[in-house]
């Protein structure tokens, strides 16, 4: 499987340099790739963590992955202490990558395959044995002051803890080292917030150019989407947009709208879609969809649909939106988390391309996607997909896909 699709990929390089080398010689390059050009394949696969066989770590679950302002590649993932489930102990375990797996080109027609190289797992976060510990959680780059931000929860389920907490760490040297974690429900309040999973962003356009906005879901009878804002590069937080469940704060049941896990992102207007797992299925088993136009501090029931295109067996999928094409990632299956698939849409997400690229056949569940934004051709032409994986169960391995996004020209 690997090596088919290393050997797919350069074939493929050679055609997609002559291309952009064309491209080069055609326009004095502010040279941005024509979104009708976009093909993906699998260029490169590696698995980062294996459940059940590191050290003190039961399961692997709920991966994030961002790059950093200095391009650096940083993987997450929570690692559960005794069992599969989403309470207990856990720690909050990370990878580091330097060199974005690059190809060293010898000449156009003979590539040279570099794979990505990863720092070992480190433990940045250990909740000790605490009965319903860390869950993850929200990756954020302030690229104005070159920070990374993670925020999480502690005891998000109320299972045999009171209250639950929102917690964050920061690293301002690239990933290397991390501050002990904070509290920031002082500022929030103690309700059960469970950021994500994904990341968080950094307003790039106005309104609010320069926010950070994290975006997650609340809890069982008070679940919901809840947005928590910062407009200080993290130091202080205060609760932005509610988009609540139906009926809110009372039992649910099959089939009422109960939004949860989720994805947002910023579009080039400026305002931030917010791509939402429908628990309970309501009106489709397909994702929610809900927009906010004044910077992630409401969410307007005016501004939700259901995309039917994105089929979904209630799931937290992945959502990227990069030089003006929005992706998707999710299981899509209605029913299974299986057949994890790669979408693009080159109308904001108004209509989604027919064409489709399965990354995973199998048991595939949650998904999160990064790509660097810079003025290097080389970088335009990737995104990362970090995604639970497994033969016989989802939460077997964790690999990242490199996804070459123009690979099949
Ligand atoms: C976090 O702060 C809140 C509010 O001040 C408090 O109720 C909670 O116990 C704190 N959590 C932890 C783990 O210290
Ligand atoms: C996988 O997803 C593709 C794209 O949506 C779909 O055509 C196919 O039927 C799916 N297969 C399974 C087994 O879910
Ligand atoms: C994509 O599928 C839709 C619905 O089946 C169809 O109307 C449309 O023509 C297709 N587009 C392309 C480019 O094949």
């Amino acid at each position: 499987m690997k090596n088919e699709a290393s050997r797919r990929g350069s074939n493929m390089e050679a055609g997609s340099a002559v291309w952009l080398l064309l491209c080069a010689l055609l326009s004095v390059c502010a040279c941005t790739i024509d979104p009708n050009q976009i093909d993906p394949i699998v260029y490169e696969e590696q698995l980062l963590w294996v459940s059940g066989v590191q050290g003190e770590v039961n399961t692997f679950r709920i991966p994030l992955i961002t790059f950093t302002p200095k391009g650096s590649l940083l993987a997450f993932a929570e690692g559960r202490k005794s069992g599969a489930g989403d309470g207990g102990a856990k720690f909050l375990a990370m990878r580091r990558s330097t060199d974005k797996g690059r190809w060293t080109t010898r000449s156009v027609t003979q590539p040279v395959h570099q794979r990505a190289t990863w720092s070992p797992t480190s433990f940045i976060v250990d909740d000790g044995w605490m009965p319903d510990g860390l869950n993850l959680g929200s990756v954020v780059v302030d690229e104005e002051v070159g920070s990374v931000i993670l925020i999480y929860s502690i005891c998000f389920h109320l299972d045999f803890c009171q209250p639950s907490s929102t917690m964050m760490v920061e690293s301002t040297d690239d990933g290397l080292s991390w501050t002990v974690p904070r509290n920031i429900s002082a500022q929030l309040g103690s309700q059960s917030f469970a950021p994500g999973p994904g990341y968080g962003i950094q307003k790039r356009y106005n309104p609010a150019k320069g926010r950070l906005v994290v975006c997650g879901h609340g809890t069982l009878e008070r679940n919901g989407v809840f947005c928590i804002l910062s407009n200080d590069h993290g130091r202080t937080w205060y609760n932005g947009a509610a988009l609540k469940s139906i009926p809110f704060n009372q039992k649910k049941k099959a089939q009422d709208f109960d939004p949860d896990e989720n994805q947002l992102v910023e579009m080039p207007d400026g305002s931030i879609i917010v791509n939402v797992r429908n628990q309970n299925n309501y009106h489709c088993r397909c994702r929610v969809v809900v927009r906010s136009l004044d910077g992630g501090e409401s969410l307007p029931i005016d501004e939700l649909y259901f995309d039917y295109t994105l089929v979904d067996p209630a799931v937290a999928a992945g959502a990227l939106q990069k030089d003006g094409v929005l992706y998707f990632t999710n299981p899509a299956n209605e029913q299974h988390r299986i057949n994890l698939t790669l979408r693009w849409s080159v109308t904001h997400g108004n209509s989604w391309e027919n064409k489709t690229v399965q990354i995973w056949l199998g048991p595939s569940g949650y998904s999160s996607m990064t790509s660097l934004n810079s003025d290097s051709l080389e970088d335009q032409k990737y995104i990362f997909v970090i995604y639970e994986k497994g033969h016989k169960d989802y939460d077997e391995t964790i690999s990242v896909a490199k996804i070459h996004l123009y690979g099949g020209r």
